[in-house]
């Protein structure tokens, strides 16, 4: 939950407000407003406040856009707050980040339509009373229904006395305060008591759950929040602490092989005659995929925490064969739970992690599929968090699951970022990798979300067909929903249970896609498409055939839109795919998709 102090008039103010460090302070220039800044004073406040860290605001209701446009050259603000009636038109033409007021409706209905004309402009919105000075508090049972689709700041009468029963109606998924009147002793002029008592009452019951817009957060059971509580804690503290890291990288070096190589695949280059083409080939990692990434960064956390024992769910395999794996290397009791469907068809995976002395408990319940070995392993974990760490395979989950795993794959789009441009001398202009619950994906793409220039591209399992059941493409047909402690968009049945998805590679036959993901996709920073399961066995094929790399089915989903793309590209733009994994995990699905009759008669000799 965030904080902003808006409405500060005086450097003393400001002073007093900064000394609590909050992540916002508003600035009115709003003519008729009591709280009114002037530019000069307004100056001195903003460089206060980037000394301090905190964002600034400027605030304009119903202002001619040049007037505001030339306040805005004067003045470097991170937001501008649009407090009246402007359209959304009006809001694209701000030149920065904007927070849109949005005053509620007399029915809930008639505030999201309101809302959804804005839809993707705002970064945030700012819930505030229907008119100024009407009522005391807003609505909030509109509120409480607001905050599980938007990103929304709350305003309107918040002060000391009022704001815990406001928190505790509103629930936790509130994006951020924004105080004002309430923590004033005259109009502008903000008071270290009050504001203190304010704070006092907010910090507490603070909910610290961390959102990507409107999505992610933490929805489990109350037994469940001590031990995710405890998870993100140590996580904080490692990604600040040197030896952490100096742990994390040494392990990534020399037991999974980092850096893993940027390869420049000529001949597919040469074969598609267009862009050039680069290969991130995280199959080369120890356990044949990038799932070790996470699993390394975890297992450290466990350790931290105490953890003896680790648990996890699988599909592909490749998440419980890492998981596995760094279990027999710390020396810690694994489980990992595997939907009985994927064990069929991932045998060699469950072979292996066998090997490595963990236990593979099949789930058969529901599609006994992917889904249904998360719901076995979260009962698990309901059980015995206080001596178990639940070792999530993606970046989702309930918070800090989507935003940890997120920092331990960004290795690989950090190594991409020095690969290339040490290859060319420049930053690639399109990215593309497979996504399932979005781990390789957001690995690769979160250290070049900055570069505005470089697209990204994530292909989802567009499977057998275009029908329900036949892919595993949320974009095309998942609705937004909460399923497994976190928001995010799911393939659903009418009736909002998950739906039955379809996909040949095991991994990224999942009917979620983690949160973060969701938010760029909302906000057109990602790009999103899909491919077949003939794309990808014909993209299998090329690869292998032209650079002599075998791609996990998973990654071959990437090299499919390649393939589609990199024809239509001129010679001097750099496409770069992530690898994620090798295929030879999926030996027998490729023996069978491509008719191998003698791999057919070796297998039955065996059996002999
Ligand atoms: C090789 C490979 N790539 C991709 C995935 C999909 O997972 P994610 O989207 O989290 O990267 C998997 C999942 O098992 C995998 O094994």
């Amino acid at each position: 939950m965030q904080l902003k102090i808006c409405g500060i008039k005086t450097i003393a103010s400001a002073k007093t407000a900064l000394h609590f460090k909050p992540d916002f302070i508003g600035l009115i220039f709003v003519p008729s407003s009591p709280r009114k800044v002037t530019i000069k004073t307004a100056q001195k406040i903003i460089a206060l406040a980037k000394k301090n860290q905190t964002k600034t605001v400027a605030v304009f209701q119903d202002q001619l856009l040049d007037e505001v446009l030339k306040i805005l050259k004067i003045i470097q603000v991170d937001y501008v707050q649009l407090h009246g009636n402007e359209s959304p038109r009006y809001c694209t033409q701000i030149p920065c980040k904007t927070i849109k007021t949005i005053r509620l409706e007399n029915t809930l209905a008639a505030t999201k339509k309101n809302i959804a004309k804005y839809k993707n402009i705002p970064n945030f919105f700012l819930i505030d009373r229907p008119k100024q000075g009407q009522g005391k508090i807003v609505d909030l049972r509109q509120v409480k229904d607001l905050v599980l689709d938007y990103h929304i700041f709350l305003a309107g009468g918040l002060n000391p006395d009022n704001i815990q029963s406001i928190l505790k109606k509103t629930d936790q998924n509130l994006k951020g305060l924004d105080v004002s009147s309430g923590v004033e002793t005259k109009p502008g002029i903000k008071n270290m008591t009050k504001l203190k008592k304010f704070i006092s009452k907010i910090k507490p019951s603070l909910p610290t759950t961390k959102h990507f817009g409107p999505y992610g957060g933490r929805y489990v059971p109350e037994m469940l929040i001590p031990a995710l509580e405890q998870l993100k804690k140590a996580y904080y503290q490692a990604k600040k602490d040197p030896e952490f890291q100096k742990k994390l990288t040494e392990l990534y070096q020399t037991y999974s092989g980092r850096p893993t190589p940027l390869t420049f695949a000529a001949n597919l280059t040469k074969k598609l005659n267009g862009a050039k083409i680069y290969l991130k080939n995280e199959g080369l990692n120890h356990t044949g995929a990038h799932k070790i990434n996470h699993c390394l960064g975890q297992v450290l956390l466990a350790q931290i925490t105490g953890k003896k024992r680790i648990i996890a769910e699988t599909g592909a395999g490749q998440h419980g064969l890492a998981t596995a794996t760094v279990a027999a290397k710390f020396g810690l009791k694994c489980t990992i739970y595997m939907g009985e469907i994927d064990i069929a068809r991932q045998r060699p995976n469950v072979f292996y992690m066998e090997r490595l002395g963990a236990e593979v408990v099949p789930v058969k319940t529901g599609a006994k599929t992917l889904k249904d070995a998360v719901n076995a392993a979260i009962k698990d974990w309901m059980t015995n968090s206080d001596t178990t760490h639940y070792v999530i395979g993606s970046a989702l989950g309930p918070d800090p699951y989507p935003e940890m795993n997120r920092d331990f794959q960004s290795i690989i789009g950090q190594e991409v970022k020095k690969q290339i441009k040490k290859a060319e001398k420049k930053l690639p202009d399109i990215l593309i990798a497979c996504v399932g619950g979005g781990s390789n994906a957001i690995g690769l793409f979160h250290p070049f979300l900055k570069n505005q220039k470089v697209q990204m591209i994530g292909v989802e399992a567009g499977g057998a067909g275009r029908k329900p059941g036949q892919n595993a493409a949320r974009f095309q047909g998942g609705k937004v929903g909460v399923v497994e402690g976190y928001k995010s968009y799911f393939l659903q049945t009418k009736d909002g249970q998950i739906a039955p998805t379809h996909s040949i590679s095991a991994g990224l036959d999942y009917a979620g896609i983690g949160p973060e993901l969701a938010y760029l996709h909302d906000t057109k920073r990602i790009a999103f498409t899909s491919a077949t399961d003939q794309e990808v066995l014909a993209a299998f094929d090329l690869l292998a055939k032209t650079e002599g790399i075998f791609p996990a089915l998973e990654s071959a989903h990437a090299v499919a839109e390649a393939i589609k793309l990199a024809p239509k590209l001129a010679k001097n733009k750099i496409i770069v795919i992530n690898i994620s994994g090798r295929g030879d995990k999926d030996l027998f699905i490729l023996a069978k998709a491509f008719q191998d009759k003698s791999f057919k008669d070796f297998l039955k000799n065996e059996i002999k």
